[in-house]
């Protein structure tokens, strides 16, 4: 076999892939072309946008700064593995209330982020959200309805969890 190119297993959203990919090949690119998981964007390719984020044993991380060789054996999840074909997470479900959706090419990457994030932070100050927020470049502008989206999950998870509804503070 060339030694430039390689098998790799892969769970991707519960599902398992077993793929010949080439050494150099990019995680964000074997998503979108050898698996067809095109809700990851691409736009610098060079770590610094955010917009390509998917998450890799759970962590938040840029494809474009990883290649798909080095997840072999990994359990990698996709904005198409967020939520259940045709329903929605409640982090989504805000995105789209709070009008934080935006034109939609970075949101994928956001989601993500975001995901990852209110699962190490239960209760983030607002200077918190915007500090992570800070690992994402977008042109749509007007980064407050996705703050405010993120505001609306924790609260709503909070009341959710805690029935004498002790907010953050
Ligand atoms: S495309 Fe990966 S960080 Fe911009
Ligand atoms: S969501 Fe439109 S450019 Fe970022």
């Amino acid at each position: 076999m060339d030694h430039h190119v390689h098998t790799i297993e892969v769970k991707i959203n519960g599902k398992k892939y077993r793929e010949t990919v080439e050494s150099r090949l990019l995680l964000s690119d074997f998503l979108r072309e050898n698996c067809g998981l095109t809700g990851t964007h691409v736009g610098c390719e060079h770590g610094v946008c955010g917009a390509c984020t998917v998450q890799v044993n759970g962590s938040a991380v840029r494809s474009c700064l990883l290649f798909a060789v080095q997840t072999d054996g990994q359990e990698i999840k996709t904005v198409e593995g967020l939520a259940q074909p045709g329903s929605l997470t409640p982090l989504q479900q805000n995105f789209s209330e709070c009008h934080g959706l935006q034109c939609g090419f970075c949101t994928p990457g956001i989601l993500m982020s975001t995901d990852d994030f209110l699962r190490q932070h239960a209760c983030p100050s607002t200077k918190e959200i915007k500090e992570m927020l800070s690992g994402h470049l977008c042109r749509c502008t007007g980064y407050d309805g996705i703050v405010k989206a993120i505001e609306k999950t924790v609260k709503e998870k909070n009341v959710d969890e805690d029935k004498e509804m002790k907010l953050c503070t």
